[in-house]
């Protein structure tokens, strides 16, 4: 089944079909030119949260823009590289995005990606993640793959021979493997507690697998069905590095879908106010059995 015929099959209403198969398109674009272009290259430029970008970063943000401008369900884009939403028509489909997360890692080629939320209507702020009627990630690795939810589970799509097939249906965190991805280590030197976790894992032999890479470290728990992702804060950066709409909320969706749970360490992360578009939140998500075992020694 391709990536069509599955939201067909659930009855995706033709609008957001249409912005979900745009952004497979742009993907492709993304992923041609992570293939091919200068990597790691570094602009003077700086993004919204006053990070340095990458070309990649700016391309990769170029190429969903410049495609969900001219799709007409498209009301408002949000995005990591640009400091406003502009708002290309008044009604339609909100549709927000890290276009390449882990950029920093291009220039050692590891995996990176595409993360995306979309919101029926015009504005978020104000709303929380659980208004979210799809979210998705892509992952430029050895293959281009999609994790996909509109909310009726999260599925697996690969990228085969110019079409986007449905390769993983109904992927379930229910695994009994213990893995975990650390995010944030410098965190222990003043989180007590994040040390004690840390120490918890060493001591019960779990299996560490982080990239360094948002996407991949989540596309892997997904996928393996167990496993846990941790980015605390510390007393420099008290809600971490990670941003609530366009990196946490979408994989919050993804893995709820799949049986999993996601807080800030208080609150269910999808029940997290969104008050300003760039905000942080510190992040546990995971198989729900990993995600309380960390609140536990977090909370
Ligand atoms: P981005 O490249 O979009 O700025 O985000 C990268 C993120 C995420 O992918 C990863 O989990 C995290 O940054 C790693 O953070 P550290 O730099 O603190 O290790
Ligand atoms: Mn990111
Ligand atoms: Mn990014």
């Amino acid at each position: 089944m391709n990536l069509k015929e599955y939201l067909n099959s659930v009855e995706c209403e033709t609008g957001l079909l249409s912005i979900i198969l745009d952004l497979a398109r742009a993907s492709e674009g993304i992923y041609d030119a992570v293939s091919t272009n200068e990597a790691g290259k570094k602009l003077t430029s700086e993004n919204a949260s006053g990070e340095t970008q990458m070309a990649l970063d700016v391309r990769s943000n170029n190429i969903i823009t410049d495609i969900l401008e001219v799709n007409e369900n498209v009301s408002v884009v949000g995005s990591e590289e640009l400091e406003d939403l502009p708002v290309f028509r008044d009604s339609g489909y909100a549709v927000v995005y890290d276009p390449l997360d882990g950029s920093s890692l291009l220039d050692v080629n590891l995996a990176v990606g595409t993360i995306v939320g979309i919101y029926e209507g015009v504005g978020i702020l104000g709303r929380t993640g659980d208004d979210q009627v799809a979210a998705l990630i892509f992952v430029y690795g050895p293959r281009l793959t999609a994790m996909l939810t509109v909310r009726k589970g999260t599925h697996e799509f690969t990228f085969i021979d110019g079409e986007w097939i449905l390769t993983r249906e109904n992927i379930k965190l229910d695994k009994e493997k213990k893995m975990y991805a650390p995010g944030n280590l410098r965190a222990v030197s003043s989180n007590l507690k994040y040390r004690d976790l840390i120490n918890y894992w060493l001591d019960n032999q779990y299996t560490l697998r982080y990239s360094g890479g948002m996407v991949p470290d989540i596309n892997q728990i997904l996928l393996k069905g167990c496993g846990v992702f941790t980015y605390p804060g510390y007393d420099v950066a008290p809600n971490g590095k990670l941003r609530l709409v366009f990196e946490c909320a979408p994989m919050a969706l993804l893995i709820e879908q799949a049986g999993g749970k996601a807080s800030d360490g208080s609150i269910r992360l999808l029940d997290k106010p969104i008050g300003e578009i760039h905000q942080r939140t510190t992040i546990f998500i995971g198989k729900t059995e990993e995600v309380d075992i960390a609140l536990d020694y977090l909370g």
